[in-house]
């Protein structure tokens, strides 16, 4: 199939290159120049794993192209819309003004039978809000929504486990099964539905609400494991035990209870936002509000580890070295923002504290939002000299790292007239380190909600 994806981020630039390595004929467009050369030329502009190779690949392949010009996706079948709906600047809901400008850009080139599908994370509503503009030419739009997880993201995109497509089946009575939309879409993703993945064939509102709901639902989750963290710190529980113990509840399950700085990212917490401003727009406020209190308490626990540095570095907070280990929002990406890591370097930065931050693939995204921070790329080197050791963003790297080889980087260097405590503190704000061996060889370990 012809296929046109509008959108060349995270998201828009994997499906892309995904749908090209099932065998379409994909054109990617953005309305950034320099993106698309980049993307044209087989270069990621981002770290994900395993995209580098798949997108050199659909490039070279002849399959896969980029533009800025929209005239390019006249021919597409179907057209992806991936563009990014990020938090408005002046409150919680979300700036759909990107998938407008996507629709309005396309509408002059649809032809008549091509599929219009919507991945964006949108406000409930909005499919209906602008079908008008694609059915004036003739065209259809469906919902598709996106559960892809960054880090993952090549492999959710041609391995995920459900495809949701959200269509108006209300135009002529059908079941919605039958529609010749849902036809295309099982046309576009063969390979999957033919392994047998569920696939859910809705109405647009439902697909909408599937994706911001499921992102509510996880945020939940980790929120609600933080907040068992909170009364673990006031009672001397183990909230990785209570987790564990929790967790194996079958109806509750152990993935995304990890207790820790919180989440992050692009999607989570502007998602719940916007959930909850869509809500208050229906007049339905109070069907959502617990998600402010999930918000806030993914908030606190970041002040909960800015805390812990400036109770380890005691009244002389300016004299210590701190190393912050990680930057990303999570680890296996480069994506930086609402990152609780960067969030916490900047604070303490802030604060007049002597920072010094490392990552393995975020150094630059960092430093372009906060060149205020002090950063350095190998992870040896920020180490050494440290007083106060924070891992915020659980990178293998930094999981695997030996805890005698990491005092010995510590000790080195580190100025013996500091009034700073030795020995030096580490802060776990992700509970990935073994506290019984960081003990073992001589560091003074801090989990989150751990004894
Ligand atoms: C999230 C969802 O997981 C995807 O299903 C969804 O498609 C995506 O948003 C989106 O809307 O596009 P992503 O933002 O890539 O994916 O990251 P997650 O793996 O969900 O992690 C989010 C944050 O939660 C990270 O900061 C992570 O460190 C944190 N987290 C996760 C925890 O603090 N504890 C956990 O137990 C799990």
């Amino acid at each position: 199939m012809r296929i046109s994806v509008v959108g060349c981020g995270y998201l828009g630039a994997v499906h892309a290159a995904a749908m090209a390595s099932i065998g379409h004929d994909v054109v990617g467009i953005d309305v950034d120049p320099e993106k698309i050369a980049r993307l044209g030329r087989g270069e990621p502009p981002f770290h994900e794993p395993g995209f580098d190779a798949l997108l050199r690949e659909q490039v070279e392949s002849g399959r896969l192209r980029f533009t800025t010009d929209f005239a390019e996706a006249r021919a597409a079948d179907v057209h992806f819309l991936a563009v990014g709906t990020p938090q408005a600047r002046d409150g919680r809901a979300a700036d759909v003004s990107y998938v407008n400008a996507a629709v309005a850009s396309l509408a002059p080139v649809l032809r008549p039978g091509a599929v219009v599908a919507g991945k964006s994370t949108v406000p409930v509503g909005t499919a209906a809000r602008l079908a008008p503009a694609v059915e004036a030419a003739g065209a259809t739009l469906v919902w598709n929504p996106e559960f892809l997880r960054e880090g993952f993201a090549v492999q959710d995109t041609l391995e995920p486990d459900r495809l949701v497509y959200g269509i108006n089946h209300a135009v002529d009575g059908r079941a919605p099964e039958e529609s010749p939309e849902a036809r295309i879409l099982d046309e576009v993703y063969a390979p999957i539905v033919g392994r047998g993945t569920p696939r859910i064939v809705t109405d647009w509102a439902t697909a909408e609400l599937v994706k911001v709901s499921a992102n509510a639902f996880l945020a939940t989750k980790i929120s609600f494991i933080n907040a068992m963290a909170e009364i673990a710190e006031a009672t001397g529980a183990d909230v990785t035990t209570l987790a564990d113990a929790i967790g194996m509840d079958a109806r509750i399950g152990r993935r995304f209870l990890n207790a820790g700085v919180g989440f992050g990212g692009g999607c989570l917490p502007k998602d719940i936002r916007a959930f909850g401003a869509r809500a208050e727009e229906l007049g339905l406020g109070a069907s959502v509000a617990f998600l402010k209190e999930i918000d806030a308490i993914n908030m606190r626990r970041r002040d909960r580890v800015v805390d812990l540095v400036l109770y380890a570095l005691g009244p002389r907070r300016h004299e210590g070295r701190v190393t912050v280990l990680g930057l990303a929002f999570k680890p296996d990406s480069d994506d930086v923002r609402d990152s609780p890591a960067l969030d916490v370097a900047v604070r303490l930065k802030g604060l007049g504290v002597h920072v010094v931050a490392t990552d393995p693939e975020a150094i630059e995204n960092a430093r372009a939002r906060h060149p205020q921070l002090e950063y350095v790329a190998d992870t040896q080197e920020a180490l050494a000299g440290a007083d106060v050791v924070v891992l915020v963003t659980e990178w293998r790297e930094f999981r695997e790292l030996d805890p005698a080889a990491t005092l010995a980087l510590a000790s080195d260097g580190a100025s013996t007239e500091s009034d700073v405590p030795r020995p030096p503190v580490v802060i776990d704000g992700r509970n990935v380190l073994d506290p019984v061996a960081w003990r073992a060889a001589g560091w003074d370990y801090r989990g989150m909600g751990r004894p």
